[in-house]
């Protein structure tokens, strides 16, 4: 292996399989896919659409925080989210809500940094109990990143389902379907958010808080996983 990455170094280096620039054109059966489901642009990059949401409400459990909210959320939504070889991207974004997802069809990698584990007045990056604490007892650390890879492939480590909890800072692009090879059908999963979704409660990364949280070098191999602004 030429280089490894700085997250995890039995890997490669993380770049992108699929340009970002839009040159990809759908497959007609992503088209058709797109159209069957109703799927909408999201802004984080792929394609949603909101498949449930409670009708029953809660109180809103989350603090003031990022954005002024309302009082009460939905008990839960849930969404379709597909990313394709045209949009290939979900660009690093957090929500204050825990998210399960579930993979119904082809390959992706995740990049999860755990600002909620070191929030503190030098890197601002978290929510709730960790503003709470005493200055000596917050880490001013760098954060956890972890990575993963999303598909079929349960035997080989990949994963089927995976949860994030609420804070923590996520990203996703999309792999080809083989190792070998640069083929994707595109990679179709569910989103369940507990409470359920609302804008007040989801923020992008910026490149600040990124460079806040990671490494210089962590944030060089990431930097293209930001939305662009
Ligand atoms: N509207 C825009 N983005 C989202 C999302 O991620 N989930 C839901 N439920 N609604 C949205």
């Amino acid at each position: 292996m030429a280089s490894k990455s700085t997250i995890d170094p039995s890997i490669s280096p993380l770049k992108p399989t699929f340009d970002s620039d839009g040159s990809h054109k759908e497959s007609d059966h992503l088209k058709a896919v797109i159209a069957k489901l109703g799927l909408q642009s999201h802004v984080e990059g792929g394609y949603f659409v909101e498949t449930d949401r409670d009708s029953l409400r809660i109180p809103n459990p989350f603090p003031e925080g990022i954005k002024s909210s309302e009082d009460t959320r939905s008990a839960s939504t849930t969404i379709h989210y597909l990313l394709t070889p045209r949009s290939p991207l979900g660009a690093f974004h957090r929500n204050k809500g825990r998210t399960v997802h579930t993979l119904h069809r082809g390959r992706g990698r995740y990049i999860l940094i755990h600002a909620d584990e070191v929030a503190s007045a030098s890197c601002p990056g978290g929510y709730g109990g960790a503003e709470d604490m005493s200055e000596s007892e917050r880490w001013t650390g760098k954060a956890r990143v972890e990575t993963f890879i999303v598909g079929q492939d349960v035997l080989n480590g990949e994963r089927i389902q995976w949860i994030v909890d609420g804070g923590k800072y996520k990203c996703s692009f999309l792999l080809p379907d083989e190792e070998v090879g640069k083929e994707s059908e595109g990679l179709l999963i569910s989103e369940t958010v507990v409470p359920g979704f609302e804008f007040a409660d989801h923020d992008f990364m910026r490149v600040e808080r990124m460079e806040a949280l990671v490494t210089g070098k962590q944030k060089e191999e990431m930097g293209w996983m930001l939305r662009k602004e």
